[in-house]
């Protein structure tokens, strides 16, 4: 008999529910003796014991569906080692649950926070495996998670929607991009959106640059251009600061959001009409790409075979075009950066496309 532990932790995304079913149909077609048992709302749900045992049918008709059929949360990691309010300590709580209910493995779903904490968990003797899911495809160890290929399709509409109307109205219009810390998504949706400047946080942006590069184009005679502009884009000189000198400066920030920042400047700077559109969470919602479907099902299947094999300890990735096995050590703690000298950057140049840098 196998029982397996399910969890979908942090902000959700598109194929979580995709990857749950890859992983669920593959360990019950190789075994009838199995046990589900789904966490409610991610290491909440490990933490306080709300679980709900689930049957292979749970996971028909998934395949499609957006968000987690078990609800996420965000449980940050630095809080783990802390008791909660009640002085529980939650470290102890969630291994007290594995071993009450006698599983063999946890299967966790998340990002970077997520995989710190299944990090931690294994180091305190439970056996998981991880899935990579995330839209701001920032995780170490993998050149791909599910979530961004989704991501990049409804970031790219927004762009394209904004084109008509910036074209009819001759304006700049920026379109912010999620992402966190990474530009993976903003560089992505700009490209394939037909961005005329994207700025990303790897390539911290001169505002002077950014003005010059739309002057340029108006002055070549396009009436319009368009900035896709990562969430975490940051200016030449902010980069330069200290975190705290940073910290002190954003305290005083009247800006909603980076973007609405370069929005005013660029508008003080060129006295064209600009403006901003945020999709915001939409990038995260709706059903997964196809592309996502078939990549979390393979991602699944993967994992549910080294369930079987009693292989633990790994975050199941994709590697030069393979599904991989990646020692959870090797991944937790760290983020997969653009490097702004990579291939995809130069090309996108020599296209044309400013980085403001
Ligand atoms: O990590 C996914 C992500 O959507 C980031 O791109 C974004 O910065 C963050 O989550 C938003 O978090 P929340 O859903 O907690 O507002």
């Amino acid at each position: 008999m196998k029982r397996v532990g399910l969890l979908t932790s942090g902000g959700d995304c598109q194929a979580l529910n995709a990857a749950m079913r890859g992983v669920v149909k593959s360990i019950v077609n190789a075994s009838d003796q199995v046990e589900i048992y789904g966490f409610l709302e991610g290491y909440k749900g490990l933490i306080y014991g709300n679980y709900k045992m689930l049957q292979s049918s749970d996971f028909s008709g998934i395949l499609t569906k957006g968000g987690t059929i078990l609800g996420s949360s965000r449980t940050p990691f630095k809080l783990m080692r802390e008791p909660d309010e009640n002085g529980l300590d939650k470290v102890e709580a969630m291994k007290h649950n594995y071993y009450k209910l006698n599983l063999d493995c946890l299967v966790i779903l998340g990002g970077n926070g997520t995989h710190k904490t299944a990090n931690l968990l294994r180091t305190e003797g439970l056996n998981v495996v991880t899935l990579p899911k995330t839209i701001d495809n920032d995780l170490w160890g993998t050149d791909m998670t599910f979530g961004f290929q989704s991501a990049v399709n409804i970031a790219t509409d927004a762009i394209d929607c904004i084109h008509t109307t910036a074209a009819s109205h001759g304006r700049v219009f920026i379109v912010e991009v999620m992402g966190h810390k990474v530009g993976w998504l903003t560089l992505n949706a700009g490209i394939a959106g037909g961005a005329d400047i994207i700025l990303i946080p790897e390539i911290p942006y001169d505002i002077k640059k950014v003005v010059k590069a739309i002057e340029t184009r108006h002055k070549r005679g396009s009436r319009f251009t368009i900035l896709a502009v990562a969430e975490g884009a940051i200016s030449k000189a902010d980069a330069a600061l200290s975190k705290k000198e940073l910290k002190k400066k954003q305290e005083k920030n009247i800006y909603p959001s980076v973007s609405y920042q370069v929005a005013a400047e660029i508008q003080e700077r060129s006295g064209l009409d600009v403006r901003v559109t945020v999709p915001g969470h939409t990038q995260r919602g709706g059903s997964p790409c196809p592309y996502d479907r078939v990549f979390a099902s393979r991602l699944g299947s993967e994992a549910g075979k080294l369930i079987m094999k009693g292989e633990y300890g790994f975050m199941v990735g994709y590697k030069n075009r393979e599904i991989v096995k990646v020692p959870l050590e090797d991944v937790a703690g760290k983020l997969k950066y653009v490097s702004p000298d990579a291939t995809i950057i130069k090309e996108a140049k020599m296209l044309g496309i400013s980085f403001g840098d």
